[in-house]
């Protein structure tokens, strides 16, 4: 059998993007066992690395294995019991993932809803807490299906003041922007690894206050096998065993619990990404995305293309932009890849073949993997055949940009 041949690729898409080579280094060190004492120091200065990127006091900071659905699944199943109301805002595809993570748990999902390519107003989200009185809000901050981010500062305290739980979906926008988790008062975030944070998929930061931890700990029930006396069995207890956060709190403490098997390799490879991120300042990482993308995007306007959604509301670690008329959306990404090793994204729903997304998330982020994106794409799509592209004014505009 021939050897495992990797090509080499500039991904331009809103994840997986490539990682650090300190990353990939990271998780070719020895495996350790799950209990090894310099494991479980890894273990404690990782859940210090997820409380400094949410900027969060909160003890309860680790991360569930799996990739960010699993975060998404462990929050859910553990909050939500059948029968519970939850409201969800749908600003896009990942709206629905919640709404059908809440379904699952056998909670009774009530939707509000904007168009496509808008974001909800904070003060109609909150209304709708007040109408439908709901014991969880779960919702989306960067929808990437559309490249909108969602306003949430207001509404974690006025959950709080209405005895709601908040849940945030920050898969895509953690660590690209800041998300400030105890000034908006927010009781459980889930970030992604794949994205901002840009190490391989397969483990996802989560942190939850101690008022959320409460709640779910009313449904704890330890697995018959490791259970001591001190733990009784509950009636009315968590359904889902690998997503029961209560259990992973038993093992993410020093009590250290049995529970699943660490994936030892991945929590290297969390650790020296968070490393990297925190080192670099999580306002500074904020800052660097908006940069880039404000370049990127003048670009991108000066070769000829419109850029897709409300303007007011873009996440800044996607670009939207339309499909130009004279182009096969999907055969341009295949040959755009096949021909270049370039990968740029297309969406889901009423936006598939309408726009094309380009990523600018974490560590492909800087000027000369932009500037040779841009070079790439905009030429490539003129000789498509699309009519009124100017390439070269769009590099200048964004070298002049880098220049200023
Ligand atoms: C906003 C958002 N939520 C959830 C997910 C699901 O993440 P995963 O594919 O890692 O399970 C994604 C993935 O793209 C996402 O962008």
């Amino acid at each position: 059998m021939s050897e495992l041949k990797i090509a080499k690729r500039l991904i331009m898409t809103p994840g997986p993007v490539s990682v650090d080579p300190r990353v990939s280094q990271a998780m070719s060190n020895s495996i350790l066992g799950q209990f090894d004492p310099d494991f479980t120091a890894i273990m404690d200065e990782t859940m210090e690395l997820i409380r400094k990127s949410f900027l969060t006091e909160n003890t309860w900071s680790f991360p569930v294995d799996g990739t960010s659905r699993a975060g998404l699944e462990a929050v859910i199943s553990s909050i939500v019991e059948p029968g519970d109301r939850v409201l969800v805002p749908i600003i896009g595809r990942f709206g629905h993932l919640f709404a059908e993570l809440v379904q699952r748990a056998g909670g009774i999902v009530h939707t509000i809803e904007c168009p496509v390519g808008e974001v909800l107003p904070q003060e109609e989200i909150i209304k709708a807490l007040d109408i439908i009185k709901p014991k969880v809000l779960a919702i989306v901050h960067g929808e990437t299906s559309t490249g909108r981010q969602q306003p949430i500062d207001k509404v974690g305290k006025a959950c709080k003041e209405r005895g709601v739980y908040s849940v945030v979906d920050a898969v895509a926008t953690y660590l690209g922007t800041t998300i400030p988790v105890d000034e908006w008062e927010l009781d459980a975030v889930i970030g992604g690894a794949q994205k901002c944070l840009s190490i391989p998929s397969g483990i996802t930061p989560i942190t939850f206050n101690e008022r959320f931890s409460e709640a779910i700990n009313t449904r704890k029930r330890v697995e018959e096998g490791i259970r001591t006396n001190e733990e009784t069995e509950k009636e009315v207890f968590i359904r889902s065993n690998y997503f029961d956060l209560t259990q992973l709190q038993d093992y993410w403490c020093p009590k250290r619990l049995n529970h699943h098997t660490e994936a030892t390799a991945m929590v290297y490879a969390l650790n020296t990404g968070l490393k990297i991120a925190v080192g670099e300042g999580v306002e500074n990482r904020a800052e660097r995305h908006a940069y880039h993308h404000e370049g990127l995007k003048r670009a991108l306007e000066a070769l000829g293309l419109k850029i897709y959604g409300d303007a007011n509301h873009e996440m800044k670690m996607v670009i939207c932009v339309e499909i130009p008329e004279g182009v096969e959306p999907n055969e341009f990404r295949k040959s755009l890849l096949e021909n270049y090793g370039v990968e740029i994204a297309g969406s889901f729903g009423e936006l598939q073949k309408k726009i094309w997304r380009i990523g600018l998330m974490g560590y492909v982020v800087e000027k000369q993997n932009i500037l040779t994106f841009l070079s790439i794409f905009s030429l490539f799509l003129q000789q498509q055949g699309v009519q009124g592209l100017n390439p070269v004014k769009a590099l200048d505009t964004l070298v002049k940009y880098y220049e200023s």
